[in-house]
């Protein structure tokens, strides 16, 4: 599709659809350049796309897991009526290990799996109808969340986000960017800046692009200008999103964020982390325990495929942090507020 004739709103718009028994993703590298649509009817696909970041953001790849449990489960099903549940396994395990930080990944994979123990007969039924409520789910919460966070933000805010948690990061209207779009629509906020988010340059190419379609005026930064504005004293906020909220509250999130909260927390900018209950793990005590994901070392020594680092040099690629409950001053999240997060105040909510 060309992108001129592409007619976006952040309602109707979907990173992840399914259609007509095929899972369809809109290829999140090309942004904002072109708007490419992949069609997937294969888990062990779906889990490369995931992996090759087609898809990103915590929730929208647990939902295109959930559906991708669908296709799986379809597969094992023609291969055998009476096994499929062990025929499944493996490419179970090939979506969870798709990425490891997200734990909206295993979390939506843990839901479809419930089910299976109850399902008679063809599994595609029961799974569409709860991969299609998780789905909905999510886009309810981003809508609860985004009414929720901006409650807290008073006129003439200015904010600046990391990374992109907007709709494409969701099943629709984003966490993070559903609180900007939100208290933007409210007139509370009179400028909104996007820090560039090396190395994938999700900040860049898609929440400027969001915010764009939005008519919400957007200011690019590169990720290492952040502190620097926010030392200016004209920013309120750093609202961002998150990829695991362990127990305690830490909160993993794409690389960058943590600079971003110290920088925040030195200059008496306030931090708010938006996600929904899916992203918080119980199980994991701190943030110290939290995956974190490496990816190839050319995504940083390369830039648009030209060499841009002197060869075999050592570099480290970590794609997500974890910024520490101390600098977190609320967790927004569709089953209420946390503030100044701690395990007891966790617990509560999320016991
Ligand atoms: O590597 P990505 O693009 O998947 O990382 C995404 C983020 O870090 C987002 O901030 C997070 O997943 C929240 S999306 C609502």
């Amino acid at each position: 599709m060309n992108i001129e004739n592409f007619n976006y709103s952040s309602d109707s718009f979907a990173a992840v659809q399914w259609n007509a028994g095929m899972l369809t993703l809109l290829d999140q590298r090309k942004l904002p350049n072109e708007i490419v649509y992949l069609d997937y009817d294969s888990a062990p696909a779906v889990a490369e796309a995931i992996r090759g970041m087609v898809v990103r953001g915590a929730p929208a790849i647990g939902i295109t897991a959930a559906y991708a449990v669908v296709l799986a489960a379809r597969s094992a099903w023609q291969e055998s009526s009476e096994a499929w549940r062990e025929k499944i396994e493996d490419d179970l395990q090939l979506l969870t290990d798709a990425r490891p930080t997200a734990v909206n990944l295993h979390w939506a994979i843990t839901e479809m799996r419930k089910t299976f123990d109850q399902i008679e007969g063809d599994p595609e039924p029961v799974l569409i109808e709860l991969a299609t409520q998780i789905h909905n789910d999510d886009i309810a919460a981003n809508h609860e969340m985004g009414r929720l966070g901006a409650e807290l933000i008073a006129p003439n805010s200015q904010v600046i986000t990391h990374c992109n948690a907007g709709a494409l990061a969701t099943g629709g209207y984003g966490t993070a960017l559903g609180v900007i779009r939100n208290a933007f629509n409210k007139g509370l906020l009179t400028k909104v800046y996007a820090s560039e988010t090396r190395p994938w340059l999700q900040g860049a190419r898609l929440t400027s692009w969001e915010l764009q379609q939005d008519a919400i005026p957007v200011n690019l930064l590169i990720d290492s200008a952040a502190s620097n504005l926010m030392k200016s004293g004209d920013i309120n906020w750093l609202i961002v999103g998150a990829d695991r909220i362990a127990a305690n509250g830490d909160v993993a999130n794409k690389i960058g964020t943590y600079s971003h909260a110290v920088a925040a927390k030195f200059h008496g900018v306030k931090v708010m982390v938006v996600a929904p209950a899916s992203t918080v793990d119980m199980q994991i005590e701190s943030g110290d325990q939290i995956p974190i994901e490496n990816r190839a070392t050319d995504e940083i020594t390369d830039f648009n495929r030209a060499r841009i680092a002197p060869n075999e040099i050592n570099a480290l690629n970590p794609a997500f942090d974890i910024t520490p409950a101390k600098l977190v001053d609320f967790i927004v999240t569709e089953k209420g507020i946390v503030e100044q997060p701690n395990s007891e105040k966790m617990l509560a909510i999320f016991g």
